[in-house]
C-alpha cells in the first residue's frame, strides 16, 4: 500500500486565492484526512470495535489571525464565504458547512478557551457522499487547528471526543466516534483497531502484498441526519436496555454475548433482535479480521467482508439496491480478483469497500462501468485507496 505524504496546496485552493485576491500568507496549514473502514460498521455507537484507516484524501486548512471579532471562513469547494461572529452562539446558522466549523468553536468556548479572530480557507479532494467522511475531516481539521492556535493542549483522542460531541449536540446527528477518531489518530502504516468504549487503539498489521482496498461508489448519496441512521442508534439502545434488564452488568450492546441475546429474545421485537444480532456478530468479525490480515489470509478476510455485507443488508437493513448490486456483481463475476466486498460507512448509498488483487482491477472496472449502467443507469466511480497519516501540519 502506498503512502502519500506530499501535500502541496491543492490547485483549486490556489486558484481560489488568486481569483479572490487573498494573500497566500498563512502561518497555519494543516491536512485533515478522510477515512475508510475495513470492518466494524455501525458498532461505534454501541461501544464496539472498529477498524478504520485515515487516507491520503482529505481537506487542507489554511489560517491566519485577523482583526475584529469574527471568523472569516472560505469554503473553496463550494465557492462560499461566511463571517461567523465570535463568540459563537449556541444556535446553528443553518448553513451546514458553517455549522460543522461553528460547532467545534462552540465546544472550545465551552471548555473555556477564547477563540481569536481568524481567516480560514479550506478545500479538499474527498468525493462528497461517498462515505469517506468529509464531514469528520472538516470537524477534525478545525479542532486540530484551534487546538494549535489557542494552545489548548488537547490530545488527539480527546479532540475526537470533542468533535463527536459537536456532531451530536451542535449539529444534532447521533454519530459514533469512529470517523473523527480515525481522521485525527490514523497512521500511514495501516489501519487501527479501536475500542469505541475505552478509546484504546492499536495498529493492525496487514500482510496482504498483492492486494489493495478499492472503493466503488454507487453514486447514491446520503445524509446521515435524514437517513434511518438515528433510528438504528435508537434500536441498538432499545436492545441494550432489554439485555440490561436481565444482565445489568453488560455495559454496552457490543459487549453482550450471543447467549445473553438469545436469553432475552422472546422479550424483543423481531427487528430489534436482528439489529442486536448483527452488532454482536460484527464485533466478533473485527477480531477475526485482525487475525486474517496479519496472517495474510485474504480468502478469510474477504469472507468476513461478505458476511458483514449480508448482516448490514439483511439484518441491519442499511444497504440499498444499487450497493447490493455492486457487492454481488464484484464477488460473483470476479472471484479471483475480489476477495470480498461490503457496503462501507453509514449506509443507504455511498461506496463498497473491496479487498482486491491489484492486477485484476482494470478488467473489473471495465465490466462494472457497463454492468452498473445497464442495471442502474449510472457509472460508478472507483478509488484506489492509499492509507495516509492522521491530521498533521503541512
Ligand atoms: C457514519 C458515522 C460513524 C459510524 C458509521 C457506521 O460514518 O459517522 O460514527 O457509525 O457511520 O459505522
Amino acid at each position: 500500500m502506498k503512502v502519500n505524504s506530499s501535500h502541496a496546496m491543492l490547485p483549486h485552493i490556489d486558484a481560489y486565492l488568486v481569483a479572490h485576491a487573498i494573500p497566500q500568507e498563512f502561518p497555519y496549514a494543516y491536512f485533515s484526512p478522510g477515512r475508510i473502514n475495513i470492518i466494524g460498521e455501525h458498532t461505534d455507537y454501541t461501544g464496539g470495535l472498529v477498524m478504520p484507516a485515515s487516507i491520503d484524501k482529505g481537506i487542507q486548512f489554511y489560517a491566519r489571525q485577523r482583526e475584529g471579532a469574527a471568523l472569516k471562513l472560505h469554503a473553496v469547494d463550494l465557492n462560499e464565504s461566511f463571517e461567523l461572529a465570535l463568540p459563537v452562539r449556541p444556535e446553528k446558522t443553518g448553513l451546514l458547512w458553517v455549522d460543522y466549523l461553528a460547532g467545534i468553536v462552540y465546544e472550545f468556548q465551552l471548555q473555556g478557551f477564547e477563540v481569536p479572530a481568524l481567516e480560514i480557507v479550506f478545500g479538499g479532494n474527498v468525493p462528497r457522499g461517498s462515505g469517506m467522511s468529509s464531514s469528520a475531516a472538516l470537524e477534525g481539521g478545525m479542532a486540530f487547528l484551534l487546538n494549535e492556535i489557542v494552545g489548548a493542549g488537547i490530545s488527539r483522542p480527546q479532540l475526537a471526543v470533542l468533535c463527536r460531541r459537536s456532531s451530536n449536540s451542535y449539529i444534532g446527528v447521533p454519530t459514533g466516534i469512529m470517523d473523527q477518531f480515525a481522521s485525527l489518530n490514523g497512521s500511514p502504516d495501516g489501519p487501527i483497531k479501536l475500542n469505541c468504549d475505552t478509546l484504546q487503539f492499536s495498529p493492525v498489521l496487514a500482510n496482504t502484498p498483492d492486494c489493495t482496498w478499492l472503493l466503488i461508489n454507487s453514486m447514491v448519496t446520503h445524509e446521515l441526519g435524514s437517513s434511518e441512521y438515528p433510528v438504528r442508534v435508537r434500536e441498538c439502545a432499545a436492545a441494550l436496555a432489554a439485555i440490561k434488564q436481565q444482565y445489568p452488568e453488560v455495559p454496552c450492546l457490543s459487549q453482550a454475548t450471543k447467549d445473553q441475546l438469545e436469553a432475552v429474545k422472546n422479550k424483543l421485537d423481531e427487528t430489534i433482535y436482528r439489529r442486536a444480532y448483527y452488532v454482536i456478530a460484527e464485533n466478533e468479525r473485527v477480531h477475526a479480521m485482525e487475525t486474517a490480515l496479519s496472517r495474510g489470509d485474504i480468502a478469510r478476510a474477504g469472507a468476513l467482508l461478505n458476511a458483514t455485507h449480508r448482516g448490514l443488508s439483511d439484518d441491519f437493513e442499511v444497504s440499498c439496491e444499487e450497493v447490493d448490486f455492486l457487492q454481488q456483481e464484484t464477488i460473483n463475476h470476479f472471484p479471483d480478483t475480489v476477495m470480498g466486498a461490503r457496503i462501507m460507512g453509514g449506509g443507504f448509498g455511498g461506496c463498497t469497500i473491496n479487498l482486491v488483487k491489484t492486477v485484476g482491477i482494470p478488467a473489473l472496472k471495465t465490466h462494472l462501468l457497463s454492468a452498473y449502467f445497464d442495471a442502474h443507469g449510472q457509472r460508478p466511480e472507483f478509488y484506489e485507496v492509499n492509507i495516509g497519516a492522521g491530521t498533521h501540519a503541512i
